[in-house]
């Protein structure tokens, strides 16, 4: 694979340095259309031991994954996602927290879990998210390794209530994304990122630059005109803009989307 079209100002110039691991991850981007070939089960089981063998906060392996076979089922996903592509996705995973196995566990081992309440905190709902995102990132970028696609989707959120009722999931279950693995049938380019500067820092946080946000805004200028060109390329219908253009955008978003997984969280047990 080529790192041509890059992000940043030129990984590209890394490549001379870089090992096969190193190369799929600097050359990573969402795939969004996928050619109908299945992934064969031997491919399945390695990506599904790759997600199992991430890091886990206390080793409590607070996750786990729902493999979504059933094409009636991938549709009615698609429909809560409000993507089409979802449903074209050969293999899809639903990535949730999981503190019900090892609540049950306890609870065969003795514990009275009506008193035990360490695994509906939100302290521990954060780490099994923690988790999650970790076992699918390692998925993601072994599949990634082998020359499929990939695709991460926080959209299945649209309705939680309606992703529990479909996948079952029950107390102390509680669904954070979805990933999309199959073979490309798109070669998108590479999505710019920004300066590493501007994410990068040493040692503490450069307030004492005292940046201000037109300061930061001007030095975004080169990272903005190259996503623009990006945009324009990878959706010509539409105008998506520059990142400086969209974040003000997102800055007023609806906080409400927080207050109901809040609230689904607590009704699936968790003490929020
Ligand atoms: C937590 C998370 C949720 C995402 N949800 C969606 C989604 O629902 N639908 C979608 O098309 N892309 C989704 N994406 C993909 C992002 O839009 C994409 O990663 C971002 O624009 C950067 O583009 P790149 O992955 O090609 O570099 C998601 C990414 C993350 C990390």
């Amino acid at each position: 694979m080529s790192l041509e079209n890059s992000n940043q100002t030129d990984p590209a110039s890394h490549t001379e340095y870089a090992n096969d691991t190193i190369k799929t991850l600097l050359t990573r981007r969402t795939i969004r259309s996928f050619k109908p070939d299945p992934v064969n089960a031997d491919t399945v089981e390695t990506l599904e031991r790759v997600a199992q063998q991430a890091a886990t906060s206390s080793f409590n392996n607070a996750w786990s994954a729902i493999r979504i076979t059933d094409a009636d089922l991938k549709r009615k996903i698609a429909v809560i996602g409000r993507q089409d592509y979802i449903a074209q996705a050969p293999l899809l995973y639903i990535f949730v927290v999981d503190f019900r196995r090892n609540s049950e566990i306890a609870r065969a081992q003795g514990v009275d879990m009506a008193a035990a309440t360490a695994f509906r905190q939100q302290y521990n709902f954060n780490q099994g998210q923690d988790d999650a995102v970790l076992a699918l990132h390692a998925m993601e970028t072994a599949a990634e390794s082998l020359g499929l696609g990939t695709l991460v989707l926080g959209s299945i959120l649209n309705s939680v209530e309606g992703l529990i009722d479909l996948l079952n999931l029950p107390e102390l279950v509680f669904p954070i994304l979805g990933l999309t693995i199959g073979t490309p049938n798109e070669e998108p380019a590479i999505k710019p990122r920004m300066d590493r500067s501007l994410q990068f820092f040493e040692n503490h946080y450069p307030h004492v630059t005292k940046l201000t946000g037109q300061e930061l805004v001007q030095k975004m200028a080169a990272f903005d005109e190259r996503l623009q060109r990006y945009h324009d390329l990878r959706y010509p219908e539409r105008t998506v803009g520059r990142y400086t253009d969209i974040i003000p955008k997102h800055a007023q978003g609806k906080s409400a989307a927080t207050k109901r997984i809040a609230d689904k969280a607590r009704a699936q047990g968790f003490d929020f």
